[in-house]
C-alpha cells in the first residue's frame, strides 16, 4: 500500500522485510514515491553533482569463465588485445584535459606477473602526467593482496569489484564452482582492498535468471555489510556465446529488468544514503535514457567510455552494448537532458563518495 511504503521511506534504517517491500512494489505511483525519496536522499547526502569517471577498458585478455560474460576466456568468436601504453595515456591525457576529475582503468582478470606490472607502470605514468591531479579507480579482477598494495602505491585509490550476487546458491549458478572462481575468495579480496587503503565498490547483477527479490535483497545487504564507498550494479543482459545465454527464457522482460534496476538504484540510495552509485552503461541497452533516468533515481556517477574506438566492438561483455557512444556526446546528451535540469557535473575534481571522505 502507497501508505505503508511512503512510511518505509522515512524510517531513519532500513531492515531486510523494509527493502523487500520496496524491491516488491508495482504500481507507477509507488515507484515514483521510491523514486522522489531516493532523489532528496541523494540530494541532500550526496549533493546534485554528477562525478564523471573516463573508462578506459585496457584490456580484453581475461584468465575467468564467468558464464554471463562475453569475453570470458573460452569464447573463441573474440579477438583479444590490450591497447597500446601510448594509447592508453593519450586517453588519460584527454580525460584529464577535458576536466574528467578521474579516469577507471579496466580489464578482463589476469594475475600473470607481466600484466600486473603493466598495470603498475601504466598508473606510475598516468600520475606523473596529470601532476598527479588525475583519481584512478581500478577494475581488474581478483587479485592477491601484494598486487593492490602495488597499484596502491602506484597511484590508484579506489577499487570496483563487484560480488555479482551475495547468495552462493546463485553466484555458482553464474560462475564455475571452482577455485578460480570462489565466492569466498572474492569475499577476502573485497576485505584486502579495504585493508590496503582503497576506497571500495562493489555490486551485482540484476534480473538474474533464478534471481528474486529476495535475493537482491540479500545484495542490498551484503553492500551495506562490507561498508562500500561506491556501488556499481546494473541489468544482466544476456550474450549468446556465453553458457548462462540457455537460461534466458528465465528473464524477465527487459523493460522489466530495467524498471527493476531503476528501482534498485533508488532503494539503494535511500538504504546507504552518502555513497557514490553509477549509471552503468548496461542500462543503455535497454532504454534509450537509461543512465540519465538511474541518476533521477539516486545515481550519481557517470562513466564515459573514451577508450579507442577499434578497440571497442572486442570488448561485448553483454549483447547490444552502446559500444559506440563517443564520451562527449554522451556528456552533451546529459548536458541536453529534459530529465536532468537540476543537475550540473562535477568538473576536475575526484568527486569521492563522501561515505569514504566523511569516514
Ligand atoms: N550483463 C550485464 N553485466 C555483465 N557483466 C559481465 N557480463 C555481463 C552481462 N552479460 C558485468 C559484471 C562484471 C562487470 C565488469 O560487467 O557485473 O563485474
Ligand atoms: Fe573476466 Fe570479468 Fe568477464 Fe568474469 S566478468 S569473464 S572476470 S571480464
Amino acid at each position: 500500500m502507497l501508505s505503508d511504503i511512503k512510511e518505509i521511506i522515512n524510517k531513519p534504517s532500513l531492515e531486510a522485510a523494509d527493502l523487500k517491500k520496496l524491491l516488491s512494489v508495482n504500481s507507477e505511483e509507488e515507484r515514483s514515491v521510491i523514486i522522489e525519496k531516493a532523489a532528496q536522499v541523494r540530494s541532500h547526502y550526496a549533493g546534485n553533482e554528477i562525478y564523471l569517471r573516463g573508462l578506459i577498458e585496457y584490456s580484453n585478455k581475461c584468465q575467468k569463465n564467468c558464464l554471463y560474460c562475453g569475453i570470458r576466456a573460452s569464447n573463441l568468436n573474440v579477438s583479444r588485445f590490450s591497447v597500446d601504453f601510448d594509447q592508453v595515456l593519450q586517453c588519460a591525457e584527454i580525460a584529464w584535459k577535458s576536466g574528467y576529475g578521474s579516469i577507471v582503468l579496466q580489464s578482463g582478470e589476469r594475475s600473470s606477473k607481466e600484466f600486473v606490472n603493466q598495470i603498475t607502470d601504466l598508473l606510475y605514468k598516468i600520475k606523473k602526467l596529470s601532476n598527479g591531479e588525475l583519481g584512478i579507480t581500478l577494475s581488474c579482477g581478483e587479485q592477491s593482496r601484494e598486487t593492490y598494495q602495488q597499484w596502491f602505491e602506484a597511484g590508484a585509490h579506489r577499487y570496483l569489484l563487484r560480488f555479482e550476487s551475495a547468495n552462493q546458491d546463485l553466484y555458482y549458478q553464474i560462475h564455475p564452482d571452482d577455485k578460480l572462481h570462489s565466492f569466498s575468495n572474492r569475499m577476502i579480496a573485497l576485505k584486502n582492498l579495504r585493508d590496503c587503503g582503497y576506497q571500495v565498490g562493489s555490486g551485482m547483477m540484476i534480473g538474474l535468471p533464478g534471481q528474486s527479490v529476495d535475493h537482491l535483497v540479500d545484495d542490498l545487504l551484503l553492500l551495506k555489510q562490507l561498508d562500500v564507498d561506491m556501488v556499481g550494479m546494473g541489468p544482466y543482459i544476456e550474450h549468446p556465446d556465453t553458457p548462462l545465454f540457455r537460461f534466458s527464457h528465465l528473464l524477465d522482460s527487459e523493460e522489466e529488468r530495467f524498471r527493476r534496476s531503476i528501482l534498485t538504484i533508488a532503494v539503494l540510495r535511500i538504504f546507504m544514503k552518502d555513497i557514490n552509485i553509477a549509471s552503468s552503461t548496461a542500462l543503455d541497452s535497454l532504454d534509450p535514457q537509461g543512465r540519465e533516468k538511474a541518476i533521477v533515481a539516486g545515481a550519481n556517477v557517470l562513466m564515459p567510455n573514451i577508450t579507442p574506438v577499434s578497440f571497442r566492438e572486442n570488448y561485448f561483455l553483454y549483447d547490444k552494448k552502446p559500444y559506440l557512444t563517443e564520451a562527449d556526446e554522451l556528456v552533451e546528451r546529459f548536458k541536453n537532458s529534459d530529465l536532468l535540469r537540476d543537475f550540473s557535473f562535477g568538473y576536475g575534481v575526484w568527486g569521492d563518495s563522501r561515505h569514504f571522505s566523511g569516514s
